[in-house]
């Protein structure tokens, strides 16, 4: 098998992208362990704020539930507080974020202070009927508070309308888009995000021409 074309040196910053189930969350835990980059998920961060009963969660959690966004600014500032802890230096790939194209370009700006910038996107690609059967089985498993119908149902429409348009952002700005057919077994999946990811990473910070 070849081996991860990624620097561990440089700081790189990916996306896992992809609609309600697509597997962002089951396939970033593997290029997290594969490339050793920190998966940041700002949905795992939310659900965990709300266990915890914060205020931040007791917000987002009536968000959540009903399939809706948390304000841009909300998840803005914590992702950018979140970028600075050490465990983040050497790379990160973020999952869930950003979801708008204002995020997208708060993000921009977080990381151009910094010289930096998003050096891929791995963008996971899933027949709706099937990202609406995997949330249900999940919700008969483990009973997520936002795998309802209802809650399906709009966060499939928030998808479609101001977070599907977050490919084209980054398509326009240069960023390397990898389109990922995202059905089949986890690892059949996996494999084909290796695959795409043993390319160099055409950005001035990351992969050959850091050099
Ligand atoms: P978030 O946690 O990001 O949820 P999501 O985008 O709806 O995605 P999921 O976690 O449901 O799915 P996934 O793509 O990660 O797939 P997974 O691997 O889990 O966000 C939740 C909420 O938080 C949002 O609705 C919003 O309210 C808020 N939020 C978060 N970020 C925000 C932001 N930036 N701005 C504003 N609001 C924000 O897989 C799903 C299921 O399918 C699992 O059961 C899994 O086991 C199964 N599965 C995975 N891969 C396969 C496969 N290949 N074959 C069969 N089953 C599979």
């Amino acid at each position: 098998m070849a081996a991860p074309a990624l620097d561990p040196h440089q700081r790189v910053i990916g996306i896992i992208f992809g609609p309600p189930g697509s597997g962002k969350g089951t396939q970033g835990a593997r290029v997290e362990a594969e490339f050793h980059l920190a998966h940041l998920s700002t949905g795992e961060i939310l659900r965990a704020e709300a266990s915890r009963r914060t205020a931040v969660g007791r917000k987002a959690a009536r968000v959540m539930a009903a399939g809706d966004l948390v304000p841009d600014e909300l998840i803005n500032d914590i992702v950018e507080r979140r970028l600075r802890r050490p465990d983040v230096q050497s790379g990160v790939l973020l999952d869930g974020f950003p979801r708008t194209v204002e995020q997208a370009e708060a993000l921009d700006a977080m990381l151009a202070r910094d010289g930096r910038q998003v050096d891929f996107v791995i963008a996971l690609e899933v027949p709706e009927r099937v990202l609406v059967e995997r949330l249900i089985n999940r919700a008969r498993e483990q009973g997520r508070a936002d795998d309802t119908r209802n809650a399906i149902t709009e966060r499939m429409h928030e998808y479609r309308t101001l977070t599907a348009a977050v490919l084209d952002y980054y398509r326009r700005r240069g960023v390397r888009v990898m389109e990922i057919a995202g059905v089949g077994r986890v690892e059949t999946v996996f494999e084909r995000i290796r695959k795409a990811m043993a390319g160099p990473i055409p950005s001035p910070l990351g992969g050959e021409d850091a050099h």
